[in-house]
Protein backbone atom coordinates (compact mmCIF):
# COMPACT_ATOMS: atom_id res chain seq x y z
CA UNK A 1 0.00 0.00 0.00
CA UNK A 2 1.42 3.64 -1.03
CA UNK A 3 0.29 6.18 1.52
CA UNK A 4 1.24 9.52 1.25
CA UNK A 5 1.60 11.48 4.86
CA UNK A 6 -0.24 14.93 4.75
CA UNK A 7 2.15 17.50 6.51
CA UNK A 8 1.87 20.56 7.95
CA UNK A 9 5.44 21.00 8.93
CA UNK A 10 6.46 24.23 6.67
CA UNK A 11 9.21 27.07 7.57
CA UNK A 12 8.21 29.01 10.30
CA UNK A 13 9.71 32.22 11.22
CA UNK A 14 9.67 31.61 15.11
CA UNK A 15 12.61 28.95 13.53
CA UNK A 16 14.68 31.96 13.23
CA UNK A 17 18.16 31.75 15.76
CA UNK A 18 19.28 34.94 13.90
CA UNK A 19 22.73 32.84 12.41
CA UNK A 20 22.45 33.44 8.83
CA UNK A 21 24.32 30.48 7.73
CA UNK A 22 22.43 27.92 10.41
CA UNK A 23 19.47 29.38 9.31
CA UNK A 24 19.97 28.56 5.55
CA UNK A 25 20.41 25.57 7.34
CA UNK A 26 17.71 25.12 8.95
CA UNK A 27 15.38 25.55 6.20
CA UNK A 28 16.95 22.94 4.45
CA UNK A 29 16.37 20.92 7.20
CA UNK A 30 12.11 21.76 6.63
CA UNK A 31 12.89 20.59 3.00
CA UNK A 32 14.04 17.09 3.49
CA UNK A 33 11.82 16.44 6.44
CA UNK A 34 8.80 17.59 4.52
CA UNK A 35 10.16 15.68 1.48
CA UNK A 36 10.57 12.71 3.75
CA UNK A 37 7.01 12.69 5.22
CA UNK A 38 5.86 13.20 1.66
CA UNK A 39 7.87 10.49 0.00
CA UNK A 40 5.27 7.61 -1.52
CA UNK A 41 6.86 4.25 -0.07
CA UNK A 42 8.93 3.32 -3.30
CA UNK A 43 10.64 6.86 -2.45
CA UNK A 44 10.99 6.63 0.98
CA UNK A 45 14.95 5.60 0.47
CA UNK A 46 15.84 8.46 -1.70
CA UNK A 47 14.35 10.72 0.46
CA UNK A 48 15.91 8.96 3.58
CA UNK A 49 19.05 9.26 1.90
CA UNK A 50 18.72 12.51 1.49
CA UNK A 51 17.83 13.68 5.02
CA UNK A 52 20.89 11.66 6.16
CA UNK A 53 23.14 13.56 3.96
CA UNK A 54 21.62 16.68 4.92
CA UNK A 55 21.74 16.10 8.92
CA UNK A 56 24.92 14.70 8.87
CA UNK A 57 26.75 18.27 7.44
CA UNK A 58 24.50 20.06 9.41
CA UNK A 59 24.66 18.44 12.98
CA UNK A 60 28.65 18.23 11.93
CA UNK A 61 28.79 21.64 11.40
CA UNK A 62 27.18 22.98 14.61
CA UNK A 63 29.53 20.51 16.45
CA UNK A 64 32.35 21.57 14.74
CA UNK A 65 31.31 25.13 15.89
CA UNK A 66 30.44 23.98 19.35
CA UNK A 67 34.50 22.43 19.85
CA UNK A 68 36.10 25.13 17.80
CA UNK A 69 35.06 28.36 20.05
CA UNK A 70 34.31 26.12 23.52
CA UNK A 71 30.75 26.37 23.89
CA UNK A 72 30.12 25.33 27.09
CA UNK A 73 26.90 23.36 26.76
CA UNK A 74 28.08 21.48 23.78
CA UNK A 75 28.14 18.29 25.31
CA UNK A 76 24.18 17.67 25.38
CA UNK A 77 23.67 19.71 22.05
CA UNK A 78 26.41 17.12 20.70
CA UNK A 79 24.86 14.13 21.63
CA UNK A 80 21.55 15.18 21.02
CA UNK A 81 22.72 14.82 16.87
CA UNK A 82 24.51 11.84 17.57
CA UNK A 83 21.21 10.29 18.71
CA UNK A 84 19.34 11.63 15.52
CA UNK A 85 22.08 10.04 13.43
CA UNK A 86 21.50 6.96 15.19
CA UNK A 87 18.09 6.56 14.92
CA UNK A 88 18.71 7.46 10.89
CA UNK A 89 20.79 4.48 10.78
CA UNK A 90 18.86 2.27 12.39
CA UNK A 91 15.60 2.76 10.44
CA UNK A 92 17.62 2.92 7.31
CA UNK A 93 18.51 -0.86 8.49
CA UNK A 94 15.08 -1.49 9.06
CA UNK A 95 13.30 0.39 6.06
CA UNK A 96 15.95 -1.77 3.72
CA UNK A 97 13.85 -5.33 5.51
CA UNK A 98 10.34 -3.56 4.38
CA UNK A 99 10.04 -1.44 7.63
CA UNK A 100 7.92 1.61 5.95
CA UNK A 101 6.48 2.21 8.93
CA UNK A 102 9.56 3.17 11.34
CA UNK A 103 10.49 5.27 8.49
CA UNK A 104 6.95 7.23 8.39
CA UNK A 105 7.62 6.99 12.63
CA UNK A 106 11.23 9.19 11.81
CA UNK A 107 9.53 11.31 9.46
CA UNK A 108 7.05 12.55 12.05
CA UNK A 109 9.52 12.53 15.14
CA UNK A 110 11.65 14.54 13.17
CA UNK A 111 9.09 17.19 12.72
CA UNK A 112 7.72 17.47 16.59
CA UNK A 113 11.91 16.80 17.95
CA UNK A 114 12.99 20.30 15.34
CA UNK A 115 11.02 23.52 17.26
CA UNK A 116 12.44 22.20 20.61
CA UNK A 117 16.19 21.83 19.47
CA UNK A 118 16.05 24.97 17.58
CA UNK A 119 14.44 26.65 20.35
CA UNK A 120 16.64 25.11 23.41
CA UNK A 121 20.00 24.21 21.82
CA UNK A 122 20.36 26.00 18.40
CA UNK A 123 19.47 29.70 19.57
CA UNK A 124 22.01 29.40 22.10
CA UNK A 125 24.77 27.89 19.94
CA UNK A 126 23.86 31.05 17.62
CA UNK A 127 23.63 34.22 20.30
CA UNK A 128 26.86 32.24 21.27
CA UNK A 129 28.48 32.51 18.12
CA UNK A 130 27.55 35.77 17.03
CA UNK A 131 28.24 37.37 20.63
CA UNK A 132 32.02 35.90 20.11
CA UNK A 133 32.30 37.81 16.42
CA UNK A 134 30.40 40.70 16.99
CA UNK A 135 29.97 41.55 20.56
CA UNK A 136 26.29 41.35 20.78
CA UNK A 137 23.34 39.27 20.59
CA UNK A 138 21.91 38.45 17.42
CA UNK A 139 18.94 40.24 15.41
CA UNK A 140 16.05 38.29 14.74
CA UNK A 141 13.79 39.53 12.52
CA UNK A 142 10.67 37.49 12.32
CA UNK A 143 7.49 38.61 9.57
CA UNK A 144 4.01 39.10 11.79
CA UNK A 145 1.89 36.16 11.42
CA UNK A 146 -1.10 37.47 9.61
CA UNK A 147 -3.96 38.86 12.52
CA UNK A 148 -1.07 40.04 14.33
FE1 LIG B 1 20.62 23.02 13.77
FE1 LIG C 1 21.69 21.47 16.69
Amino acid sequence: MNITVPTSFVWNDEFLVGHSTMDDTHREFVECVTRLLQAPDDELLPALDAFAAHARAHFGEEDEWMRSSNFPPGDCHIDEHAKVLASVDAVREALLQGDVALCRELALALQDWFPGHVQHLDSSLAAWLVQRSHGGRPLVLRRKSAGA
